[in-house]
């Protein structure tokens, strides 16, 4: 495998920022095979009820169509879910032994009456006891800001965990409603990516994407990453509660396989 010349300057700028931008980490082919496996899923999705359940009123299916570990039924996106490459730009960020996966999700925002979607962090709606963990938010297509492209707080991800966000019902845009006024002047920066090209983000780093405002649709495929050393606690999450695992216990198994080792 060819790995990514990640650098220490790549990983101090994580660290910093909380969020890296790296381009061309996956080459035209790859996207496509990803592309054509999401265009599978998006065909299946009414016959293995693959959107998400608690997610399927009318103002959430306008921010995205949100369909999560679709490696466990899709063959070249378990591949993709082991793909070396991306993985181990993860377990490096976090300078880790290794990573697990925790799920991945396909995100697309259709063209048309689409929502932004609204300022949040991750990591407190997840059911783990340590911050850490990290997304790999991989476009497929061209994702300009018209196309509904994410935006990061730099550094916030500093300010540890906030309330959870209610992401269905609340005003997406409003970013001073959830930062604390020592983060008023900092300012987000948007990410537009080509296909191929990603960014990875702390669960902790508050981020947004605006509505798709252009004729087709934006796909991405998102990776998510738990550090080694992370423990599970109960929370409800939309994946459901899996891999029977006790509370404080370190994360294991076959549902949460490690994808890159040092
Ligand atoms: C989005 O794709 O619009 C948001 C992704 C995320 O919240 O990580
Ligand atoms: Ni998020």
């Amino acid at each position: 495998m060819n790995h990514y010349p990640l650098t220490e300057d790549h990983i101090r700028f994580y660290e910093k920022n909380g969020y890296i931008q790296l381009d061309n980490v996956l080459d035209n082919s790859e996207v496509e095979v990803l592309r054509k496996a999401l265009a599978q899923a998006v065909e299946d999705k009414n016959k293995y009820n693959l959107n998400l359940g608690p997610r399927t009123d009318e103002s959430y299916a306008k921010v995205f169509l949100q369909m999560v570990n679709l490696w466990e039924r899709y063959p070249v996106l378990e591949d993709y879910v082991h793909n070396v490459r991306v993985a181990e730009i993860a377990r490096r960020l976090t300078r880790s032994k290794f990573v697990r996966l925790w799920h991945d999700q396909a995100l697309i925002k259709y063209p048309k009456d689409s929502k932004a979607t609204a300022w949040h962090q991750d990591t407190v709606y997840w059911p783990m006891n340590e911050a850490g963990g990290l997304s790999c938010w991989m476009a497929l297509d061209d994702v300009t800001m018209e196309r509904g492209c994410m935006w990061f707080v730099p550094g916030s991800h500093k300010l540890g965990p906030l309330p959870p966000i209610d992401l269905g019902n609340v005003s997406p845009d409003n970013l001073d409603a959830v930062l604390p006024l020592s983060f008023k002047g900092v300012k987000p920066v948007a990410v537009e990516l080509k296909p191929g090209s990603c960014t990875f983000h702390n669960g902790l780093t508050f981020h947004y994407a605006g509505p798709n405002v252009t004729d087709i649709p934006r796909r991405a495929m998102a990776t998510i990453f738990i550090p080694a050393g992370t423990t599970y606690k109960k929370h409800t999450h939309i994946v459901g509660d899996r891999g029977n695992l006790h509370v404080g216990e370190e994360f294991h198994g076959p549902l949460f396989p490690v994808l890159a080792r040092a």
